[in-house]
């Protein structure tokens, strides 16, 4: 690992585990990129760039006799706009005269062991300055003051590399950002795949991937929130690449607002990629002495397919983004009362259901929305952060300590972004939602923004959601945030400074959850946004996991946890057994299936326990046994996809400890199919010198007959919607 500059050649080349980077700083000090792969030893210019006089594509002023050398034609590492490159750039200024032009040319750089958090946002961080190494170029316009540095990282253990620019504005002008990405990379072919995760509320994280054409092609979010529409997350794949197989150059954006992800083709089939705040609605003035942070970009270089390049975002996040006590706890079992109850509850049945939770071994109750101001639907008092009494008498105390009783831990939901028309909070401060002066308030779920930009509102629910914390027995928190932004504006902010709201609310809210998590180091958070809308690395910064759909339904959550697995660390999705028919699709699986597929992720229940037959009490009170026994290594483990949900009837993926001494193994069939195939599942991950007893038999395989001939699965699963489990056990033989 390490990070060198070649001063004589002015060139830097920066290593990860097996990944290299290689940048140049060309001529007048521009800077280039040269390279991003596979490790190298030393990089000698082999893929040395020919400059070529291509038609319509201008030389900058000082080569304006040489008309070979055009940025248009090469790989530029952060490009302009408007000195001869035509392509979109990662970054664009205003200046007081109307100009957008600007022109950075490299000034210093420096390097040093570490990393530096981002402040005010959420970053990936190292516990010592050996674990990484980061390099800055100071890249400075002259005419104008400007400075932007580029920051890069590089992890010790993984091939993971790290991005972000700070600008800073050293002129006496004021400057406006109209754009200001995260990253740029310049790619010198197109002969990749584009692979997303797009979706929808109660679908979220579906994989969709197709070759790159001429042109851009790009996902976004408008909405103020990363969104269930578009995960901040893209990668390139060389064709044919598999889960196995191939190269991979992935993106993912550490930050839970508007984004812009994109890929643009160009006329000499190169490939730019850039990320970043989304500059749809964004204007931010830099006024002289003032300085921008861009969140960052985590981009994973993986030469060995999907597989590889997930259990790299896993470990990264996992390790070094995750935070907190709970970081490397295991998580508790719960039960949810939304789907049982909705909003119709007071604390008898409350307490019932805690009870039949508490009798079959779960570790947690979650109070969920309905239980403050007069809420009987979502019609109202969000905001109004007080016990109703109405529905619990004894207020919210006596109720957790009566739970804590049962042997269980009490957690709580609130949604303390918004606010609804029909609230004290709003009748008190009707300023304080995003809005637009004399335009009507668009409502979504019947309700309103809160005014996170502004510091007033942001002080006032954290007292709120803090005064609840410190005076009930609350160990986990469920933090819910259900419409997206219209009518964006804010009250306490001048015209010119209208557009940069949106990103004011995110640094709000980060501030915000970064007092309330750490006021509570012992509260287990969840982040929610009607389900997976924010699932972003953003939200694991300060929330150690995600609830991961509002569907609950185990056949939809095949493809969504399988989706959700390419990026996102298996500890971090929230996954619960919910009633059939099911209420989102109507559906009706087996308890085993919904088990098994719950089981997968952080396992949950969200039904009425006290409705369950004998038979299904004795089924889930079997599940949360073995849940406790495997669930290490479910959440700690190192996952492996066998089998894609987006590819057919079949779904398969297996659990294995780092040492590879156990392993679990979930095979999901959705449709009973005349004449099936006898399938033969290959497993992976597991070492091939050791021997391996199937549990609850007394049969024991290698690893290698295991991974190369495979196992059969049994021709006696009927049905539709089946699932089947292997626990496997090294043995010595
Ligand atoms: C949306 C969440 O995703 C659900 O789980 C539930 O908490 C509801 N909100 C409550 O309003």
């Amino acid at each position: 690992m390490g990070i060198q500059f070649d001063s004589k050649n002015k060139i830097f080349h920066l290593k990860a585990k097996n990944t290299s980077y290689v940048m140049e700083v060309v001529r007048d000090g521009y800077l280039l990129h040269r390279y991003w792969g596979r490790k190298i030893n030393t990089f000698h210019n082999s893929n040395f760039l020919q400059l070529l006089d291509r038609g319509f594509s201008g030389n900058p002023y000082l080569h304006k006799d040489e008309r070979t050398f055009s940025l248009d034609t090469l790989p530029q590492e952060y490009p302009q706009y408007g000195n001869t490159d035509f392509r979109k750039p990662a970054y664009q200024i205003q200046q007081e005269n109307g100009s957008t032009i600007t022109d950075l040319r490299y000034q210093s750089h420096s390097i040093f062991k570490g990393k530096e958090p981002l402040e005010g946002l959420p970053a990936t961080y190292v516990e010592s300055e050996d674990e990484a190494e980061t390099l800055e170029i100071t890249m400075v316009d002259s005419l104008i003051g400007l400075k932007v540095i580029l920051s890069y990282t590089v992890f010790e253990r993984l091939n993971v590399i790290t991005r972000s620019v700070r600008f800073l504005n050293e002129g006496s002008e004021e400057l406006k950002l109209l754009r200001a990405l995260s990253m740029c990379v310049d790619f010198r072919d197109a002969e990749y795949e584009f692979l997303h995760l797009h979706g929808a509320h109660v679908k979220e994280r579906h994989i969709e991937r197709q070759p790159l054409r001429h042109g851009i092609q790009s996902v976004e979010s408008t909405r103020g929130a990363s969104s269930h529409q578009h995960n901040p997350f893209i990668a390139l794949l060389r064709k044919g690449t598999t889960e196995d197989f191939g190269e991979v150059y992935a993106f993912n954006f550490v930050y839970s607002g508007n984004f812009l992800a994109h890929a643009e083709v160009d006329q000499f089939s190169n490939t730019r990629v850039t990320m970043g705040i989304n500059p749809f609605d964004f204007n931010w003035k830099l006024e002289a002495g003032e300085s921008f942070q861009t969140p960052e970009v985590v981009m994973v270089y993986s030469a060995e397919g999907l597989g590889d390049m997930s259990r790299t975002y896993h470990e990264l996040y996992r390790t070094c983004l995750v935070r907190g006590h709970f970081r490397d706890q295991e998580r508790p079992i719960l039960v949810n009362n939304w789907e049982a109850t909705y909003f119709d509850f007071n604390a008898e049945k409350i307490l019932e259901i805690a009870r039949a939770g508490s009798k079959l071994g779960i570790e947690l109750f979650v109070l969920d929305d309905g239980w403050f101001g007069k809420r009987d639907n979502d019609k109202s008092s969000l905001g109004d952060w007080f016990v109703d009494h109405r529905k619990l008498p004894e207020g919210l105390d006596d109720l957790a300590s009566k739970v804590k009783d049962m042997g269980m831990e009490f957690g709580i939901w609130f949604e303390p972004e918004m606010i609804s028309v029909d609230s004290n909070l709003y009748r008190e401060h009707p300023d304080w939602c995003l809005h637009v002066p004399e335009r009507l308030r668009s409502e979504s779920r019947n309700q309103l923004i809160l005014d996170f930009s502004r510091e007033d509102v942001c002080d006032e629910i954290t007292k709120r959601v803090s005064d609840i914390l410190e005076s009930v027995p609350i160990t986990y928190v469920k933090w819910d945030m259900n419409r997206h932004m219209t009518e964006i504006g804010s009250a306490s902010l001048p015209a010119d400074r209208q557009r940069e709201t949106a990103h004011r609310y995110m640094l709000g809210l980060y501030k915000v959850m970064e007092k309330i998590t750490t006021s509570f180091p012992h509260i287990l958070f969840e982040s929610c946004s009607g389900g997976g809308g924010r699932f972003d690395p953003g939200m694991l910064y300060y929330m150690p996991q995600v609830w991961t759909s509002d569907n609950t339904e185990a056949v939809s959550r095949l493809k969504i946890q399988y989706g959700t697995s390419l990026v996102y660390p298996i500890v971090t999705m929230g996954s619960h057994v919910s009633a059939v028919p099911n209420h989102q699709v109507h559906r009706t699986t087996s308890m085993e299936m919904r088990g098994d597929v719950a089981m997968s992720g952080n396992l949950g229940y969200e039904l009425d326990l006290t409705k369950l037959s004998d038979e299904e009490e004795k089924i889930v009170k079997q599940q949360v046994a073995h849940y406790k026994e495997i669930r290490k290594l479910i959440q700690f483990g190192d996952f492996y996809r066998l089998q894609s949900p987006f590819e057919g009837n079949e779904t398969a993926w297996l659990f294995t400890t780092k040492d590879k001494s156990e392993a679990v193994v979930y095979y999901f069939r959705v449709l009973a199919e005349p004449a099936a195939p006898t399938t033969v599942l290959k497993l992976k991950g597991i070492d091939d010198t050791k021997q391996y007893q199937v549990i609850g038999t007394d049969k024991i395989f290698g690893g290698d007959e295991l991974s190369y001939v495979g196992l059969s699965i049994p021709a006696n699963i009927h049905g539709d919607f089946q699932s089947y489990v292997w626990h496997l056990k090294a043995c010595s033989e």
